[in-house]
């Protein structure tokens, strides 16, 4: 007969901390966000820690180079997603690594045979006006221009007056080369009165631009995530078909991490990858595994060697997994499962594997549930999605900005490796949907308004420390009654935005 699992499955939403007894000391500027990454045995450190808790969710919509480069800077790391060629993933790797601080790639590059129509399209979609103009119209291609909002006046000229007529061409541009320093770069800023400074290589490739306004914000990102040879880190996806080729090339390109990505984690695949791995890099490469959504699959999975595990199947916005297959359970119980049984793995073994909750997280404080269920990080895909650094589209719905997020399991990302059960590297259905999530700018802004309501929340439950969370915290399941009580009820809300929305 079938095995039961005993009890229902909940998610987020059916949760509430209770707080506990808070010192004086319990102040969000007293709290840590630091949390292991990879496995450790007992009594030593984690090789890697991310300085906060969070990772993007490796997916066509979310993770590229920009994304891995903005969330490095704010402390947690990008997996840069794996369904695009080896080549092209490694090139994205590469960039994170070769990345200068405060020296940006433009999300909107234009090529000189452009119309001016097509700038102020790609200036609504991005929100950017500064914009290089190279050979080939890539971030990285030979540089021919800028153009700024100052070079064309929409109301007046020639919509169809192509970009090479109305940009700043290379030769009147000041420009500083590959060696500059962030510094230095800055001193030609305020020096020349300029707004922004494009960065070239010997063959006048553009390597980046750096605007008046980032010098300062780079002083203030104490969070950085940098290796040893202070550069940011970045992970890369990888699947359970084509790893001999393409681990290699991600490792020959600087990731710091790798993570199988994968809808379900509970595989013969997933052992044949990792083992292939250790016999390859030893312990040197780190890879995590998933997702699973039990402590049987979370104990298979350590003891294949995993770095970290993932959980997590049927709970992410764009998954309909559960619909079309009937497999998965709600996140906050496979959550709460797993964790036990990396404690009880801890206990036996000495050795750590942490656990990274991936996907379902729908507001900002299911963010510190799921930590204080016993997760050491998150994997978020639609709360990144909505930032100007996801590699999307944005675009105006109905008078509103959106980004255009969609599943790796969609028609759209066409990524079937991720589904791998042996056959033919194609699916008869499909797994996710394409669909829009509210703009909301800057992952700066966005990431630092919602860490500070996690830190005050710790500080509710008189925690200073994610561990220290996961040990004091105290949880209630609500009825569907008094979830209705949580918001605002019985009285006639005048500022719509005090409703509860997605996030806030
Ligand atoms: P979200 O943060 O709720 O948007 O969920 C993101 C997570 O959903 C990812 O990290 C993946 O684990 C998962 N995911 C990505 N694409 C798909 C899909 O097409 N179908 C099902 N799950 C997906």
């Amino acid at each position: 007969m079938a095995m039961f699992f005993p009890g229902e499955s909940h998610t987020f939403s059916e949760y509430l901390l209770v707080p506990g007894y808070s010192s004086s000391e319990c102040v969000p500027a007293n709290v840590s966000l630091k949390t292991p990454l990879v496995r450790f045995k007992r009594g030593e450190e984690p090789s890697i820690s991310l300085n906060i808790p969070m990772v993007s969710a490796i997916m066509q919509s979310v993770s590229g180079e920009q994304m891995g480069i903005a969330l490095a800077t704010e402390g947690g790391m990008s997996f840069i997603y794996g369904s695009q060629t080896p080549e092209q993933e490694a090139a994205m790797v590469k960039a994170v690594k070769d990345h200068k601080a405060g020296f940006v790639v433009s999300d909107s590059t234009l090529t000189p045979e452009m119309t001016m129509r097509e700038v102020m399209d790609l200036k609504e979609k991005t929100g950017h006006s500064t914009m290089p103009v190279t050979e080939d119209g890539t971030p990285h291609g030979k540089l021919l221009g800028i153009v700024t909002s100052r070079d064309y006046r929409p109301s007046r000229d020639d919509p169809s007056s192509k970009v090479a007529t109305f940009m700043t061409p290379r030769e009147q541009l000041i420009v500083g080369d590959k060696d500059i320093t962030l510094k230095k770069a800055n001193d030609v800023i305020w020096d020349k009165k300029l707004n922004a400074l494009p960065v070239v290589d010997e063959n006048d490739c553009l390597l980046g631009i750096v605007f008046r306004k980032d010098y300062d914000s780079h002083k203030t990102n104490p969070n950085e995530m940098l290796d040893a040879n202070k550069r940011y880190m970045v992970g890369a996806g990888i699947n359970t078909r084509d790893y001999e080729t393409r681990v290699p090339l991600l490792i020959e390109a600087g990731a710091d991490a790798l993570c199988i990505d994968s809808s379900e984690g509970f595989s013969e695949w997933q052992k044949r990858t990792i083992e292939w791995i250790r016999e390859n890099y030893g312990e040197d490469v780190k890879v995590g595994a998933g997702n699973v959504v039990d402590a049987e699959g979370f104990r298979f999975l350590a003891d294949c060697g995993a770095d970290f595990i993932k959980v997590g199947i049927g709970g992410g916005s764009i998954c309909i997994t559960r619909e079309t297959k009937g497999i998965g359970r709600g996140q906050a119980t496979a959550l709460i499962d797993v964790c036990r049984a990396r404690d009880e793995y801890f206990e036996e073994t000495g050795i750590y594997v942490p656990v990274c909750s991936d996907g379902g997280i729908v507001y900002d404080y299911h963010m510190t549930l799921a930590l204080a269920m016993g997760a050491d990080f998150l994997m978020l895909g639609r709360y990144f999605a909505r930032f100007d650094e996801s590699p999307t589209a944005r675009v105006n719905v109905n008078g509103q900005y959106m980004k255009e997020y969609w599943g790796e399991g969609s028609a759209r990302a066409r990524n079937w490796q991720r589904y791998d059960l042996g056959g033919a590297a194609k699916l008869a259905f499909e797994e996710g949907v394409d669909s829009y999530v509210p703009y909301a700018g800057s992952l700066k802004d966005g990431v630092n308004s919602t860490l500070y309501k996690i830190k005050s929340t710790m500080c509710n439950c008189g925690a200073l420390t994610i561990k220290e969370l996961q040990e004091k915290a105290r949880l209630t399941l609500v009825s569907a009654t008094s979830i209705v009580e949580g918001g605002a009820h019985d009285v006639v809300v005048k500022d719509r935005n005090h409703q509860m929305v997605s996030y806030q």
